[in-house]
């Protein structure tokens, strides 16, 4: 037998036992003729005594390093009292060697296992197996693994199937460049990596599949961001005959599960619930961090008459102008209040005018243009009370929403307006069908075009023109996304099962016939043989474990990722290929290698 217990295991019960234990030496210390180390597994570390007049162990303790893989038998003892290290789970004991097996040695380590902090990311990534021998990785491991099991479980339990589905497949329409594959059979033709499994899973459902998911891996060369990977992990859902209410149920009991197996943390459904104009209109975006209030206000009706240009400049092309109260915000110094200025800017804001309300008085560049009346009736709105900061954007109304949002997040968090460890979750329904896009001047679909219609809207939908400033915009879809403190954890929708309104779809989208039979063209000839109503949704793995263990990085929760440039640091992919290989692909490099 390698080992009787791990080295997280033994206790004062354990005492007198003879133990066999296995793992890597985290470190040693010299006391003259004894000699400690600690033995680390994933499961912990114990601590081991060699004692050097003891001539069975004494060459293994002269030369012992940092990393070495040891099995060590030996005898549990009680530390003494004073010795006893209540921060280690196996503090109580240690135990004394009587015999030792060396498995392999390392070679020096580029870095401490236990001092990672101070080591570059590139080291880290380079080295990432060392990385993982970190306890706190181990866990980051631990937990993703648990909240997936817990999620099978509850799928399990309510019949759905997992089924995989290719990875070797055609472009899938999640907005995203593709990764290709060139196929060697066929020479010029590519496969593309799946975006997500969408097509698949929705050609489940007329396959009659009727309850599927997947853990499954999705890849899009995309401009990485700390949130953004390019392969990931969604939890891939789709159900027939179901409306939101079945999905959002589904996924609240998976979340809970996951929280509870996850972390141990208890989440309470059924979850908050907010149309996206409501979301738009109060929080400036679509995924608001619910951990505070703040809520952003309107006051382009308040403010008309005030003769601050910044304002009636606005107000007169045909923008808005919005405010929030800043709780305390009064203390804010005129440095603070540049440096706010700037963030404002980032998002397009031309300014950020700003009121402070302290001893029943008004201060601040724009008071001079109010009347009295008009300061108290934008504070009542505002809900501003004495020692806050009144702030104002005002610009075209993406700008005034997006450069608000930022500044209402980057507030919460200065202001610590929310607690480590809270979870405030909320889902967005009802976004529009259609997004205008300026640069290429169409309308985009929204989430993708296999989203289904507010029947509501239908007759706009059917009718309108896909010209700019068109009433399609109008359009609301059946969709939804799940928020998790101001973060995108997962997107659905109820799709189109009506092959007549998928068309209409593609029309509106410039995909003309031709290019949609090319594309989807066994698509639309699946859903005209019998297609079940059927809806979906995809949280994102890796943006779920990470948030559940507090970071902002999604790589802490990745066995191997990539870096911001989308390189493997460790396996240094992506690497050169043979001239053979490119030759049997039919592949030649136009562009010289870098
Ligand atoms: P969507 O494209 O919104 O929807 O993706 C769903 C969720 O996947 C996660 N995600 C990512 N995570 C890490 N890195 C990325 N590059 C990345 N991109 C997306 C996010 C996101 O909320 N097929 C639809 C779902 C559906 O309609 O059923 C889809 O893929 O957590
Ligand atoms: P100005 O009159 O340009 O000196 O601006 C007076 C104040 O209004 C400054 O604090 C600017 O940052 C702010 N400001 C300028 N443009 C805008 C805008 N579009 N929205 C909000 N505040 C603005």
């Amino acid at each position: 037998m390698k080992r009787t217990h791990t080295c997280g295991e033994l206790r004062k019960a354990n005492v007198d036992q003879t133990v066999t234990l296995a793992g890597w030496v985290q470190n040693r210390r010299d006391h003259g003729s004894l000699m400690f180390i600690d033995l680390r597994d994933r499961y912990g570390l114990t601590q081991i005594v060699f004692d050097l007049d003891n001539p069975d162990v004494l060459e293994l303790g002269q030369h012992v390093r940092s990393e070495w893989v040891l099995q060590i038998t030996g005898k549990v003892i009680a530390r003494p009292d004073d010795m006893v290290n209540p921060k280690m789970v196996t503090g109580e004991i240690e135990v004394t060697v009587q015999s030792f097996k060396i498995f392999s040695r390392s070679a020096p380590i580029p870095f401490e296992t236990d001092a990672y902090a101070k080591v570059g990311e590139e080291t880290r990534m380079k080295y990432r197996y060392l990385d993982l021998r970190r306890p706190q990785m181990q866990r980051n491991l631990q937990v993703r693994h648990a909240v997936c099991h817990a999620i099978r479980e509850v799928m399990d339990g309510e019949g759905f199937m997992e089924i995989e589905t290719p990875i070797l497949g055609r472009s899938t329409p999640e907005g995203a460049r593709d990764y290709l594959v060139p196929s060697r059979v066929h020479q010029g033709k590519y496969y593309a990596l799946p975006q997500s499994p969408q097509i698949f899973k929705q050609i489940l459902m007329v396959g009659g599949c009727d309850r599927y998911y997947q853990i499954a891996r999705c890849f899009r060369d995309e401009d990485l961001r700390a949130d953004r990977q390019p392969e990931f992990t969604q939890f891939d859902v789709e159900m027939s005959f179901a409306d939101p209410d079945d999905i959002f149920a589904v996924i609240e009991r998976c979340m809970v599960a996951a929280f509870k197996d996850g972390i141990g943390v208890t989440v309470n459904p059924p979850f908050e619930r907010m149309p996206y104009s409501v979301s738009m209109d109060k929080y400036g975006c679509d995924k608001p961090d619910l951990r505070f209030g703040l809520e952003l206000h309107d006051l382009c009706k308040l403010v008309k008459e005030v003769e601050f240009k910044v304002f009636t400049a606005v107000l007169e092309s045909g923008g808005i102008v919005k405010g929030m109260a800043v709780p305390g915000g009064a203390e804010f110094s005129r440095k603070d209040m540049d440096n706010l200025t700037e963030l404002v800017k980032i998002y397009g804001a031309k300014g950020l005018a700003w009121i402070k309300v302290q001893n029943g008085e008004y201060s601040g560049a724009p008071v001079k243009f109010f009347k009295p009346e008009q300061l108290n009736a934008v504070r009542d709105e505002l809900g501003a009370k004495d020692g806050d900061m009144m702030m104002f954007v005002a610009d075209k109304k993406k700008i005034v929403n997006a450069s608000l949002a930022a500044l209402r997040n980057e507030m919460g968090s200065r202001l610590n307006l929310y607690k480590d460890g809270e979870f405030r979750f909320v889902w967005i329904t009802d976004f529009p069908l259609f997004e205008w896009n300026e640069e290429e001047n169409r309308w985009d679909a929204a989430h993708h075009p296999f989203t289904s219609i507010n029947e509501e809207d239908m007759e706009i939908f059917m009718t309108a023109e896909k010209t700019a400033g068109s009433r399609i915009g109008e359009v609301r879809s059946s969709s939804y996304d799940l928020v998790l403190n101001g973060v995108e954890l997962a997107s659905g929708s109820v799709r189109i099962h009506d092959a007549e309104v998928q068309k209409r779809v593609f029309e509106l989208l410039n995909i003309s016939p031709e290019q949609a039979k090319d594309r989807f063209g066994f698509f639309i000839d699946a859903l005209s043989y019998g297609t079940p109503p059927h809806a979906g949704i995809a949280p994102g793995i890796d943006r779920l474990v990470a948030m559940m263990l507090g970071f902002e990085n999604i790589r802490e929760v990745i066995a191997f990722p990539k870096t911001a440039k989308a390189i493997d640091l460790m396996t240094e992919a992506p690497g050169d290929v043979d001239s053979k290989q490119l030759r049997d692909l039919g592949i030649q490099n136009v562009t010289p290698k870098r």
